[in-house]
Order: C-alpha cells, then sequence, then structure tokens
C-alpha cells in the first residue's frame, strides 16, 4: 500500500522535485561528495534517487553511477537531464530499495539521500545496501531525522517521543507516502547491527518555507490550516525542533538531516 502511494505522490510531483532547492541544491548534497571523496574507479548505486541530484553530484566524480528508484515518472526525469546535459556515465534502473535487483558485492559506494523515511522496512534496505557493496565499500546515508536526544537535548525521553510523533504526523499530512523518520539513535543502531563500521556523522539542519513544503507535495488546501496550526502551537520539545519562525517569505521552519558515511566491514 505506501509503497503504490510513494509512486501516485512522487509521480505526480516528480517535476517540482527535480528544481526542489532543498532537494537540488541543499547543503548536504555537496558535503556528501566531500566527506565520501568519491574515486575515479568507483562504480556506485543511488538508491531513492528523486531528482537524480545525488547520482548527479558523484558522476563527474566516479566511473559509472546507476540512478534507481521505485518511482518511473522520477527516471523519466533523470533520462531527461542526463541527455540534456550530455552525461555519460549515469544509468537509469528501476529498483526498490528493499530488494534491490543487483548482484552481491558490486559496488564501492551506495548512497541514499532524504528517502528512507519513505520504506515501510529500513532495516532490510540497509541489509541491501550491505549485501550490495564490496568488502570495504562505502554506504553514504542522508535522512531527516525525527527529534530525540542527540537532536534536540533538554527534554525527557518521553517528551522527546512525543514530539518525534508529532514530528511523523506533521510530514505523513502533508506527504501520505511519509513512512517514519528514524530517530537517530535508531540509525546508529540499525547501521551497526547490519555490519557496518559508522567513519562519520553529522547534523545539517535545513530551513523549509512552509507554502512550499506545502506546494511541492500538491497539499491540498483544506489540509494546509491544520499543519501550520501544528508548527505555530506546537509543544516544546517539538517547537525546539521544528523551530517555526516567520519571516520575509512568510511562515518557515527547520527539519533537521542527519549524514551518516559508513564503511562495510
Ligand atoms: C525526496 S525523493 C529523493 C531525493 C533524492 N534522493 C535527492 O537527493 O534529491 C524520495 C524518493 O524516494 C523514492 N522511493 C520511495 N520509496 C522507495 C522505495 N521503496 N524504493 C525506491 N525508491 C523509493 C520516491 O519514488 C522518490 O523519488
Amino acid at each position: 500500500m505506501s509503497k503504490s502511494l510513494v509512486q501516485q505522490q512522487f509521480g505526480a510531483n516528480a517535476a517540482n522535485y527535480v528544481v526542489s532547492s532543498v532537494h537540488a541544491k541543499g547543503a548536504s548534497l555537496q558535503r556528501l561528495v566531500d566527506v565520501v571523496a568519491p574515486q575515479p574507479d568507483w562504480v556506485m548505486l543511488d538508491v531513492a534517487t528523486g531528482g537524480g541530484h545525488t547520482a548527479l553530484a558523484f558522476a563527474p566524480h566516479v566511473a559509472r553511477a546507476i540512478a534507481s528508484d521505485l518511482t518511473e515518472e522520477m527516471l523519466d526525469q533523470v533520462r531527461k537531464q542526463v541527455a540534456d546535459k550530455g552525461i555519460k556515465n549515469v544509468e537509469t534502473q528501476r529498483a526498490d530499495a528493499e530488494d534491490l535487483p543487483f548482484a552481491d558485492g558490486i559496488f564501492d559506494l551506495v548512497t541514499c539521500r532524504i528517502a528512507p523515511h519513505h520504506f515501510p522496512d529500513i532495516a532490510k534496505f540497509v541489509s541491501e545496501v550491505h549485501r550490495v557493496l564490496k568488502p570495504g565499500g562505502v554506504f553514504a546515508l542522508v535522512d531527516n531525522v525525527a527529534p530525540d536526544v542527540a537532536t534536540t537535548p533538554g527534554f525527557t525521553e518521553l517528551e522527546l517521543d512525543e514530539a518525534a510523533e508529532t514530528y511523523n504526523n506533521f510530514e505523513k499530512i502533508r506527504d501520505p507516502s511519509h513512512g517514519r523518520a528514524w530517530q537517530v539513535g535508531e540509525w546508529g543502531k540499525c547501521i551497526t547491527d547490519a555490519g557496518f563500521e559508522i567513519a562519520h556523522t553529522e547534523f545539517l539542519p535545513k530551513k523549509m518555507n512552509f507554502a512550499t513544503w506545502c506546494k511541492n507535495m500538491s497539499v491540498p488546501g483544506d489540509r494546509v490550516p491544520g499543519l501550520e496550526a501544528m508548527l505555530r502551537e506546537a509543544a516544546p520539545a517539538f517547537a525546539a525542533y521544528i523551530q517555526p519562525e516567520d519571516g520575509e517569505d512568510g511562515l518557515g521552519f527547520t527539519i533537521i538531516e542527519l549524514m551518516a558515511v559508513a564503511r562495510k566491514h
């Protein structure tokens, strides 16, 4: 069910994601390239490529990149950019993150940026990444995280768990294909349990414009006031995480991305 919702939501809004500034120009894109330091002989897989931004950012630095996604309309957008820009080393492949259609141990690098919160079984995805990587291969992850003590100190565990649930509800009202953004602690345990050694982590807060965030997912007008009220009336722990603020462009808020770079044992 949620996978067909993903394809509906992203199929209908594919073009928005190519130009979305958070996806096309977000700080985590170049930062990920810098931290990973890709090598010219590497073959990489980008899982849930969306508008292809991560695959296209790495492509100049590697031998070959496969941009994969569940949603065919997203891959159409990637193919269009690859053709328009004359890029020779990026291919597309339809792939479910939880059941990657690739042999064991063939990639030097697997990237996945701002997408696992859509996957119904994130642990299965991480084990698939581990399977398709060569020994010593690199898993480079960026995803929005829900509040916990790592991102939002100063609150009780109960307050933070409630804030995490509110954050996930906020996302799900805007986009019914949103599954669950994990807390930082959940990511650390899952990556380590799958057989990786974590080499680098950092947080990248990103400022969001409320109106653009709604527009990118074509949120029906009758849902907008409720979402706005969730920001304006946020309880203290959720407010400390989401930081609602009125600026020149209207209402804004902050989401924190976790970047984690890990190596397969
Ligand atoms: C926000 S976009 C990804 C953004 C992109 N990675 C970037 O760096 O700009 C989320 C993508 O996840 C894809 N997706 C969601 N569930 C998936 C799954 N189970 N397997 C593969 N792709 C999936 C959607 O089709 C959508 O294109």
